[in-house]
Order: C-alpha cells, then structure tokens, then sequence
C-alpha cells in the first residue's frame, strides 16, 4: 500500500488519483475546501492507530473530499462495519459515490446536520468520528453545535478523531470531552495537529 522505497510522494493519494489537482480545482471555488494538497498518509496512519479495527464498528467521517481518508479506513475495517461520509463540496461527494463499497454511505450535508444524519441510518450510537473539516472557520455556535452532538453520538468509550493545521480547537473539545490529547504529525503539508478526545480518563 506504501511506496516499498519509502519515498514520500505526498501529491498521490492511495487510489494513486492525483488528487492534489482535485483539491486544489475544488479550492478554488470552494473556501471550505481549506486546502490544497490531501492529507498525507503519515497523519492518517497516525490518526488509524487510535481505532480499533479488530471490532465491528460505526464510524462518521466529517469532510471526506474525495476519500483519501475513507479508501484506507474501508480496506482497515471489518466487513460488518460502516461509515458514513459527510461532505459540504457537492463534487466531492459525487467522486467519493463512485467508490461502490455497501459499507459506506456518502451524504451531501453538512457536520451540522450530524445528528439527523445519523438518526436517518438509525445510528443511535457511533464508535468514531473522524473530522477534517476546517473547525477554524466555522463561528463559536457553530463549532460548538457540532462537538455537542458529537459527544452525544459517541458511546463512552468512543472517539473524535480531528485533524487540523492548529492547535485551537484543543479547548472547545475540553468543554465536552474530559480527555483530550494533542499529537503533530509533520510528515504533512502543511503539519497537521491530531486530536483524539474521549469520555474515559486514564
Ligand atoms: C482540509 S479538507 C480535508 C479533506 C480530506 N479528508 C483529507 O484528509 O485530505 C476539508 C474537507 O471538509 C469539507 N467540509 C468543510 N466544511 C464542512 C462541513 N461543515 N461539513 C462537512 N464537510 C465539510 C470540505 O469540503 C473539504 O472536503
């Protein structure tokens, strides 16, 4: 799945897509989009290692773009397990729909909206969300809405998985979830911050 040399060729997402002229088509009329190359494959690896992918699990994805992320979390994951992918960029999401897995389902919304979207899969319960989306951009309700219903959906021992390029949204997650741990990955353009807070301390 890696380059057997090591090398690092951070513009080739793992369906070998050139997917930094993806991005950067879909930056450009998209500022939520918020970059222009994918996220490297040192963060997501790094963001992986805090799953559990031996168990059967549900898993929602915020900000998927064209699923750099969600291609590898489906090759991790269980055949019984599921995600659900949600995307704001409407031809993002159109590309991601074309990777056929029954496992995923690719919805066209908003984070906001991550409650009812669950409730419509009637997911009452979620062991990760793993998020992309530029929290920086969002405004204070906003960004709080979200990780309110995130720390609903998740069970006590589930999970929010973030990726960002600061450091900033380490407070707002304190505010709902009593662990919260930071770690940087700078095997990334730009070095990404990752986050994992959850219900359980110790
Ligand atoms: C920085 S990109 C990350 C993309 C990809 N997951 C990766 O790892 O390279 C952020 C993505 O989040 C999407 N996005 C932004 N705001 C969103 C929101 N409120 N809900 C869902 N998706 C959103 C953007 O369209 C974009 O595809």
């Amino acid at each position: 799945m890696f380059p057997s040399d090591g090398s690092q060729d951070f513009s080739r997402n793992y369906s070998g897509s050139m997917g930094t002229l993806t991005y950067i088509r879909n930056f450009l009329k998209d500022r939520q989009v918020a970059s222009i190359t994918p996220t490297s494959r040192f963060t997501i690896e790094r963001v992986c290692r805090h799953i559990d992918f031996s168990r059967d699990l549900r898993i929602i994805e915020f900000g998927p773009a064209d699923g750099v992320f969600t291609k590898v979390i489906l090759e991790k994951l269980t055949p019984a397990s599921q995600i659900i992918a949600i995307e704001t960029n409407s031809d993002f999401a159109r590309l991601l729909r074309q990777h056929r897995d029954e496992r995923l389902t690719v919805v066209n919304r908003s984070a906001e909206d991550v409650r009812e979207i669950a409730s419509n899969k009637n997911w009452d319960r979620a062991d990760y969300v793993i998020s992309g989306i530029p929290f920086s951009f969002l405004n204070k309700d906003v960004k709080h809405r979200i990780l309110q219903d995130v720390s609903k959906l998740l069970g006590d021992d589930g999970l929010f998985l973030g990726y960002q390029t600061s450091s900033h949204l380490r407070s707002h997650l304190r505010k709902y979830f009593p662990e919260v741990e930071t770690e940087m990955e700078y095997m990334n353009i730009p070095p990404m911050c990752v986050y994992r807070a959850g219900k359980q301390t110790g």
